[in-house]
């Protein structure tokens, strides 16, 4: 199955999250790749802790800087980075108690399409306030919003 590429369409008019989004996209082709090449459990679930991880870690700056820039209405957008961080974190906990089955390559193209939606729709939404706060927004330049 294809991996996961950004392109320009997924921008979020910050380049700080449009940088997350790369990282976690490539974390989840790393994954993709751990899975499909029969990867041991050990690297498998290495890829899978750093995932949840950065997930949670992106999710927390991403809320903070939405706040930051007036974004209205955030609360749904919380809601659903809750669920997510929820799943993936539920999932890497199955797989490393051992549950083998927990992770096979339809759970991976599942993260892959919920995260890639979850870009497109609801962090491309809020691109107007991003860029209204200026193309240094979340670098922590020029005393804007800092990045958390
Ligand atoms: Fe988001």
């Amino acid at each position: 199955m294809a991996v996961v590429a950004w392109d320009d369409a997924m921008g979020v008019g910050s380049s700080v999250l449009d940088s997350d989004h790369r990282i976690l996209i490539d974390l989840l082709n790393q994954l993709h790749d751990a899975t499909e090449t029969g990867q041991s459990r050990e690297v498998v679930g290495s890829v899978l802790g750093v995932l949840a991880e950065y997930v949670e870690h992106h999710f927390r700056r991403e809320e903070v800087m939405m706040a930051a820039v007036g974004v209205p209405d955030i609360e749904a957008h919380r809601r659903q980075h809750h669920a997510l961080e929820a799943r993936v974190a539920a999932l890497r906990d199955r797989y490393q108690a051992g549950e083998r089955g927990a992770l096979d390559e339809d759970v991976v193209m599942l993260l892959k399409r919920w995260l890639t939606e979850h870009i497109m729709v609801l962090d491309k939404s809020y691109r107007p306030w991003m860029e209204k706060a200026g193309p240094q927004a979340g670098t922590g330049k020029r005393g804007t919003i800092a990045v958390p």
